[in-house]
């Protein structure tokens, strides 16, 4: 199964008409679309009715999405979530969903920080409120990922869960694109591959300590490091035996136009 993933959107009212020239080449390039946060601009009902009729229009592979940041600005996320939700969108927020064998956690995650810098709940009441958050997010996507029975998995987010994708932001907001809280659950419940968008200015891709694939995939990052070419990552997930050792054949280019052999990526994070 061919995995498209794409973050960012942020659909405005104005945006009619611009998502679809960018989004059609997708079904020729994969059989399932990954929408990862930040699906509109300012979180408004207007703007989830824009996306909802561009994604109609332009895509006919199934859609699973989670939302972002963004998609709260106005206190209409269940609206927006519901629109979505009827235009044949699957919304994950702390659920999973499978299809052919394979299994997508999702989770919008939160913010606060990596690795030894992990804000920690320790003195205001505000402070312990926002690492709650964070806490709790990585509780949905754990659960999420303790459910699924696929030999596949894939986890879906809009926050980093590592580092490695946030760098290029500046260094003194990069606390706030992400949180190694979220990398926990991944290496607890491995999966293939992890999206995430959130991060217009971060890296490509990077691992979990783990060796576990993770990607950046906010349309921002993708438009400006591959001009010119369709603005989502696409990876190939392979059938295989849950006896196995988890592989994934990854299409290494991950654009269409310039096809190149698939990397071959094992569960254990040994990749050629
Ligand atoms: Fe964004
Ligand atoms: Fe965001």
């Amino acid at each position: 199964m061919r995995l498209a993933a794409v973050g960012d959107l942020h659909v405005k009212k104005t945006s009619q008409g611009q998502l679809q020239p960018l989004l059609a080449p997708v079904n020729e390039h994969a059989d399932l679309l990954l929408l990862c946060g930040d699906l509109t601009d300012y979180g408004l009902k207007e703007e989830a009715v824009i996306l909802a009729k561009e994604l109609t229009a332009a895509v006919r592979i199934p859609i699973v999405a989670v939302l972002g940041n963004h998609d709260y600005e106005s206190g209409q996320h269940q609206e927006v979530c519901r629109i979505l939700t009827e235009a044949g969108v699957h919304m994950l927020d702390g659920e999973a969903y499978e299809v052919q064998g394979v299994g997508i956690a999702g989770a919008k995650g939160f913010s606060g920080g990596f690795g030894r810098a992990t804000l920690g709940a320790w003195g205001e009441p505000a402070i312990k409120r926002f690492v709650q958050e964070a806490i709790d997010e990585a509780i949905k996507l754990e659960g999420a990922l303790a459910r699924l029975r696929t030999q596949r998995r894939i986890a879906l987010l809009h926050y980093s869960p590592i580092r490695a994708t946030v760098e290029g932001e500046p260094v003194e907001i990069m606390a706030y694109l992400g949180t190694s809280r979220l990398e926990e659950p991944l290496n607890r419940h491995p999966v293939d591959f992890v999206f995430h968008g959130h991060a217009h200015h971060g890296a490509l891709e990077g691992r979990t300590s783990t060796g576990i694939p993770v990607y950046n995939v906010a349309m921002p990052l993708l438009l400006q490091k591959f001009p010119g070419r369709p603005p989502f990552r696409v990876v190939e997930v392979a059938a295989a035996p849950a006896s196995e050792t988890a592989a994934a054949l990854e299409n290494a280019t991950k654009f269409p136009g310039v096809r190149q052999p698939p990397i071959v990526s094992t569960a254990d994070g040994a990749g050629t």
